[in-house]
C-alpha cells in the first residue's frame, strides 16, 4: 500500500473511530487491511478505501460500508480488561461517588411523582463487560433495596465482538487476576472451566454496541442520557487529540448535574476538559459537571421515572399479556425482551459482516425456541430485504408488528421495499401509518415530503418539511434520529436546503 494512501485510512479511520494509528502500529494496520481484502475478495487497497469511504444515504438498511467498518474495528480496537481494575478508583466508587449520589437520590423522594430513585452509569468503551459487572456488584453492595430503584447500569463498546462476549457473561481466570477469592464465590458460578456471571447480577446490567465518535448522545430515545457517572477508562489512551475532545463534549451533555465522568489516570493529562470540573481525591482524579437548578434535577427525575412506567407497560405487559393466550406453544417461554439471549447478538454480528444467509438461520433457530423474539423477526426480515428477498422480508416484517404493533421499524422498512417495488402509493400509506403511531417520525415526514415532490404535489411537500423542520427545532443538535441515524443538525441543514426552493 503506497504512504498517501495509508496516511488518508489513518486519517479516515481517525474521522470514524477516534483511534489513532501509531507509527509502530502502522505496519500491523496493512496487515489487518490485506487480510479484510480477501475475504471481500477486493483486489487493491484503494478499492477498499472506497469501501470506507462510500457515501450511503442512511437508511434502515445497512449498507455493505458500514458492515465494513464493523468488521474493521473488530480488528483494530484493543480490548484488554479484567474484574477489579482499578483498585482505588473502585474504592473510590463505593466510598463516596455512589454513597453521595444515592443519598442526593433519596432526597428527590421527597418530590411528587418521583416515586423511585434512579441511578444511572455507563461504561462507555466497556470491552468484554468485567467492568460493567464489577460495578453492578459494587452497586448490589452498595444498595440492599435494589428492588426500590430504577438502576441502570449500561455498557457500549464499538466492537460487536466484545459486546457479544459481555453479553455471555463467561470469562476464564485471566479476568479475575485482581480479584479475591471470596468475590468469585459470592458472585460467579462454574461454567466449564471457567466462571458465569450469577443471574442477579446479570440482570443489573445492559450491553449495547455503540461507536463515541459517530454515534450523538445524549439520546433521548434510548438510554443514553442523563448519566449520574461515566466511566470511560483505557479508551482515551487510543484516541487522538481531537476525538476525546469531541468525546468530552457530549459526555458533559450526557451527564445529569453533579453527574461524574471517571477516565484512566492521566488520560485526559494536557486536554481542555471544557465545562467539567476536575475534582482530585486521594484515589483518582475525577470530572463534574455543575450543579444545574434543582428544578431541571427534579424535573429529569420525574421523566425518568414516567418514561420508565410507560416501557414497562408497553414493552413487557401489553405486548404479553395481548399475545400470549394466541400461541399456546410460548406457555413456557419467558419473555424474549426480559434478557438479550447469546445467539441474537451472534445473528447481529453475522447481518453486521453482511453473512445474511448465515444471519437469518441464527436467527430462525431463535425463533423456534422463542417465536415473540422482536429484534430476531426484525433482523430476519432486515436480512431478506438486504438478499433482496422482498417476499421472506415482508413476512418477516408482519410477524414483527405482530409481536410489537407500536415499533415503526418494521413500517420503515415495508415502505422501503415498496419504493424499491414502485408501489409509492402502498409506501406513502406506509409511511402514514408511521406518523399516526408516532407523530414526531420526522424521517417518516421527509420520505413523504420526498414522494410528494416526486409526484409534483409541492404544497403537500412543502407542509411535509416543514413539519419536519417544526419537529427538529424542538431538538438539540446532538439527538439522532432514528431509524436514519441522522443528527438533528444534519437533518436540519437538508431540510433547510429543500425548503429554500418554496421561496
Ligand atoms: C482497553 S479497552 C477498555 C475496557 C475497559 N473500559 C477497561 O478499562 O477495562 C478499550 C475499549 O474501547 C473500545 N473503543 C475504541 N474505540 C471506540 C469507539 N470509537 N467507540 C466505542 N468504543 C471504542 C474498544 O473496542 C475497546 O473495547
Amino acid at each position: 500500500m503506497n504512504n498517501v494512501l495509508l496516511q488518508n485510512l489513518i486519517e479516515l479511520i481517525a474521522r470514524h473511530t477516534g483511534l489513532n494509528i501509531r507509527e509502530q502500529d502502522k505496519q500491523a494496520l496493512v496487515n489487518k487491511v490485506f487480510a479484510r481484502m480477501q475475504a471481500l475478495k477486493l483486489n487493491t487497497p484503494e478499492q477498499y478505501y472506497q469501501l470506507l469511504d462510500s457515501n450511503t444515504k442512511h437508511s434502515s438498511i445497512e449498507t455493505p460500508c458500514d458492515r465494513e467498518w464493523k468488521a474493521l474495528t473488530i480488528l483494530i480496537t484493543t480490548g484488554e480488561s479484567y474484574f477489579f481494575r482499578d483498585k482505588g478508583q473502585i474504592a473510590l466508587l463505593k466510598n463516596r461517588l455512589l454513597p453521595e449520589i444515592i443519598a442526593q437520590k433519596k432526597q428527590l423522594l421527597s418530590q411528587p411523582n418521583v416515586s423511585k430513585p434512579s441511578l444511572r452509569i455507563w461504561s462507555a468503551g466497556c470491552s468484554t463487560g468485567e467492568e460493567v459487572y464489577s460495578i453492578a456488584v459494587v452497586i448490589k453492595e452498595l444498595i440492599p433495596d435494589l428492588h426500590n430503584w430504577h438502576i441502570l447500569i449500561l455498557g457500549t463498546d464499538i466492537n460487536l465482538e466484545s459486546i457479544a462476549k459481555a453479553q455471555q457473561g463467561v470469562y476464564d481466570s485471566w479476568s479475575f487476576r485482581m480479584v479475591e477469592p471470596e468475590l468469585i464465590k459470592r458472585y460467579f458460578k462454574t461454567h466449564q472451566q471457567s466462571w458465569e456471571v450469577i443471574e442477579s447480577i446479570r440482570s443489573m446490567v445492559k450491553f449495547r454496541a455503540s461507536n463515541l465518535i459517530k454515534d450523538n448522545f445524549p439520546q433521548p430515545f434510548v438510554d443514553l442520557h442523563s448519566m449520574d457517572i461515566i466511566i470511560c477508562r483505557n479508551v482515551f489512551i487510543y484516541f487522538d487529540f481531537k476525538a476525546i475532545a469531541t468525546t468530552l463534549d457530549k459526555f458533559y451533555h450526557t451527564l445529569n448535574s453533579r453527574g461524574y465522568l471517571i477516565t484512566g489516570h492521566a488520560e485526559l493529562h494536557g486536554q481542555n476538559t471544557g465545562r467539567l470540573q476536575t475534582k482530585v481525591f486521594p484515589e483518582s482524579l475525577v470530572y463534574q459537571r455543575e450543579d444545574l437548578p434543582i428544578e431541571k434535577t427534579i424535573a429529569t427525575e420525574k421523566l425518568l421515572t414516567r418514561a420508565i412506567n410507560i416501557n414497562q407497560e408497553q414493552g413487557t405487559l401489553v405486548k404479553l399479556q395481548k399475545l400470549l393466550p394466541k400461541r399456546e406453544i410460548l406457555n413456557s417461554q419467558p419473555p424474549s425482551n426480559v434478557k438479550l439471549p447469546a445467539n441474537i447478538t451472534k445473528a447481529e454480528i453475522l447481518f453486521h459482516q453482511g453473512d445474511y444467509t448465515v444471519a437469518i438461520q441464527e436467527a430462525e433457530q431463535l425463533i423456534k425456541q422463542q417465536p415473540l423474539h422482536f429484534n430476531a423477526c426484525y433482523l430476519l426480515a432486515q436480512a431478506w430485504a438486504n438478499l433482496g428477498k422482498a417476499e421472506q422480508a415482508t413476512f418477516y416484517c408482519e410477524q414483527a408488528i405482530e409481536i410489537d404493533s407500536l415499533s415503526t421499524l418494521p413500517y420503515y422498512l415495508l415502505a422501503h421495499i415498496a419504493e424499491e417495488k414502485g408501489d409509492i402509493s402502498l409506501a406513502k400509506k406506509l409511511f402514514k401509518k408511521i406518523i399516526y403511531l408516532a407523530p414526531t417520525s420526522i424521517n417518516a415526514y421527509l420520505e413523504l415530503g420526498d414522494i410528494y415532490q416526486q409526484e409534483g404535489d409541492k404544497s403537500k411537500a412543502k407542509k411535509m418539511r416543514t413539519t419536519a423542520w417544526g419537529l427538529l427545532k424542538e431538538l438539540p443538535a446532538h439527538f439522532l434520529v432514528e431509524p436514519s441515524k441522522n443528527t438533528v443538525s444534519e437533518l436540519t441543514v437538508q431540510v433547510n436546503k429543500l425548503l429554500q426552493n418554496y421561496l
